[in-house]
């Protein structure tokens, strides 16, 4: 007998041909009016995802990280300043803290949640913090009542890392529109993802939004009237079209996700593995499923003997990453992210998976550990 087919950790081939008619005639429509940069589809999709956010302004950005640098840059941090963040995160979230002159401050994450620990948050306030960069890690939205608390009691601002997070919702509201600016990544594996590089900046502040139009494009407001230093952060004509036309589809797309990840726990929680916990007040999205396991290095070995994708998001807190030592922590100042980074793997999980690819990646998680 053959062995069973592998399952791919993420495949959107299917998702490609269901769109690629409708999208290239929309990239006929571009080159026939000569349009590239800053043009209809672009504004078209701006319009459209701060309709669906719930925000006054959504900016077009070239990628996630840019999201985020723009959001400090726009808010006027500078070097002297704080940001306080998770560690338990991609490296992008506090790279740009950095970028901008100013100190990364690490707290770490509450065990369930995997989001930042909002107690150790307002622990770590000094007179120095400006900011705060909840992620909502996975697809699960933080809770930003109590991140939304500390930051109006010390007057700080919040920068939303939603990257992995297009549509996930806290207290009714879309992630993005409860913080200073919301960030979003297009990265291809993202729940509303490009087939290229891609980002947007969320924000009901007039005065962040016209900063950010004017950065996104080397600080020009007018052509070649460059009021400030800005960068090239545009997101492209080609990009924003196929996004339009995604994010159509993204509640049926949520859904799936959502149904596999139910798959998932009613096989895997019998297990003993802990499954992603819900938000209370809300609704994960699950970019990833992440499962936690003190067997986790045996679930991965038959996971990789059987050809069925996975990943370790995090093995290790950013915080002790060699660029961080001029920080001076420890691992005892992130036992949860420790512990964490020893015990997860993320599963398959995209909207096209067949339930049997779910029943497969679980039969050999279950022969595994039984
Ligand atoms: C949490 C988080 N923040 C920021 C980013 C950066 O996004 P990008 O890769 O689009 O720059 C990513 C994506 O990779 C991410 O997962």
């Amino acid at each position: 007998m053959s062995k069973p087919e592998g399952v791919p950790y993420l495949d959107l081939s299917k998702e490609f041909d269901a769109l690629k008619d409708e999208w290239f005639a929309m990239i006929i429509e571009d080159g026939a009016r000569g349009s590239w940069i800053l043009g209809p589809n672009l504004h078209a999709f701006e319009k459209e995802a701060a309709e669906f956010i719930g925000t006054r302004h959504a900016i077009g950005v070239a990628n996630g990280t840019d999201a985020l640098y723009l959001s400090l840059r726009a808010l006027g941090i500078c070097p002297g300043d704080e940001v306080i963040t998770t560690p338990y995160t991609f490296f992008a979230t506090s790279e740009v803290i950095d970028m901008v002159g100013a100190r990364p401050v690490f707290v770490d994450i509450e065990v369930d949640s995997f989001n930042i620990n909002p107690v150790l948050v307002e622990q770590a306030v000094t007179e120095k913090t400006r900011a705060i960069i909840p992620v909502h890690l996975f697809g699960n939205p933080v809770d930003m009542t109590a991140i939304d608390a500390i930051a109006q009691k010390y007057d700080l601002a919040v920068v939303e890392d939603a990257a992995q997070a297009f549509g996930a919702q806290h207290n009714g509201q879309r992630v993005g529109s409860m913080g200073n600016t919301g960030c979003f990544s297009f990265y291809p594996t993202k729940v509303l993802g490009c087939y290229g590089d891609g980002g947007l900046l969320t924000t009901d502040s007039d005065e962040i939004a016209e900063a950010v139009r004017k950065l996104r494009n080397h600080g020009a407001a007018t052509a070649f009237q460059h009021d400030e230093v800005g960068m090239n952060s545009r997101l492209d004509e080609v990009q924003a079209a196929l996004l339009r036309l995604k994010l159509k589809k993204l509640g049926d797309n949520i859904a799936s996700r959502q149904r596999i990840a139910g798959l998932y726990d009613e096989r895997l929680a019998k297990l003993g593995i802990t499954c992603p916990a819900r938000p209370k007040n809300g609704s994960h999205v699950f970019n990833l499923y992440t499962i936690r396991s003190a067997d986790r290095d045996m679930i991965r070995q038959a996971l990789m003997e059987n050809a069925i994708g996975n990943s370790t998001c995090y093995p290790a807190p950013l915080a002790l990453q060699e660029v961080y030592q001029y920080l001076e922590y420890n691992a005892a100042d992130f036992p949860v992210s420790v512990a964490l980074g020893n015990e997860v793997v993320s599963l398959p999980v995209f909207p096209d998976m067949t339930a049997q690819q779910v029943d497969r990646v679980c039969q050999v998680i279950e022969s595994a550990l039984l």
